[in-house]
């Protein structure tokens, strides 16, 4: 382990790159959805988007979270300092949205033209905005703070061990690195098997 990781400061990047990832989709299917008829490369842009989420935001982001930071924290904070069952829920509620573009994207590709999977996605999609933009607040302004008070240097170290272990553990997985991901055409054709 480098002493050079901070562990939040890597998190609160991630998060920029995931509201810049979603906005982007939303913005290409408002686009592209306009044109009639519908591109048929649309469920392939939905589908991508959800290996996005399952693999960057819950596989490998929410992971370090739950599996790294919040143990750490739950020694130093009680449940109701730390608000981490909210962080829990949100994580959940961002899982059953993730699955359901997996299912829709399916649909899609089934039936290219189908007008109803096409405006479900868009539906969506706006959730995970919502969503993801408000946990990223609750995160960036009021958890990873309240983190930083009351974390020694050697929790720290620990969490930043265990982040690292758990990055080095994807990109043996899937031999690329989170956000390259979806540039690897492997990645297009991959079943969504990331576990939830
Ligand atoms: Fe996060
Ligand atoms: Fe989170």
């Amino acid at each position: 382990m480098t002493l050079s990781y901070d562990p939040l400061q890597v998190l609160m990047e991630e998060h920029q790159v995931f509201l810049a990832r979603v906005e982007s989709f939303r913005e290409t299917w408002r686009q592209t959805t306009k044109l009639s008829p519908a591109p048929l490369a649309l469920a392939g842009e939905a589908a991508q988007f959800a290996v996005f989420l399952a693999r960057d935001v819950d596989e490998f982001h929410a992971a370090k979270e739950e599996r790294a930071l919040f143990p750490v924290l739950e020694r130093r904070l009680s449940a109701e300092e730390s608000s981490l069952g909210h962080m829990r829920d949100d994580h959940e509620s961002l899982r059953a949205l993730q699955r359901s573009m997996g299912k829709m994207s399916s649909q899609l590709d089934a039936d290219p033209g189908a007008p109803e999977p096409v405006r479900r996605i868009a539906r969506i999609a706006e959730s995970i905005e919502t969503l993801l933009s408000q946990h990223v607040i609750k995160e960036d302004f009021v958890l990873f703070p309240m983190a930083q008070d009351v974390l020694s240097r050697r929790d720290v170290l620990e969490v930043a061990r265990r982040c690292q272990g758990i990055e080095q553990a994807y990109r043996e997985r899937y031999g690329v690195n989170p956000g390259l991901l979806l540039t690897a055409p492997e990645a297009l054709h991959s079943p969504l098997t990331a576990p939830l």
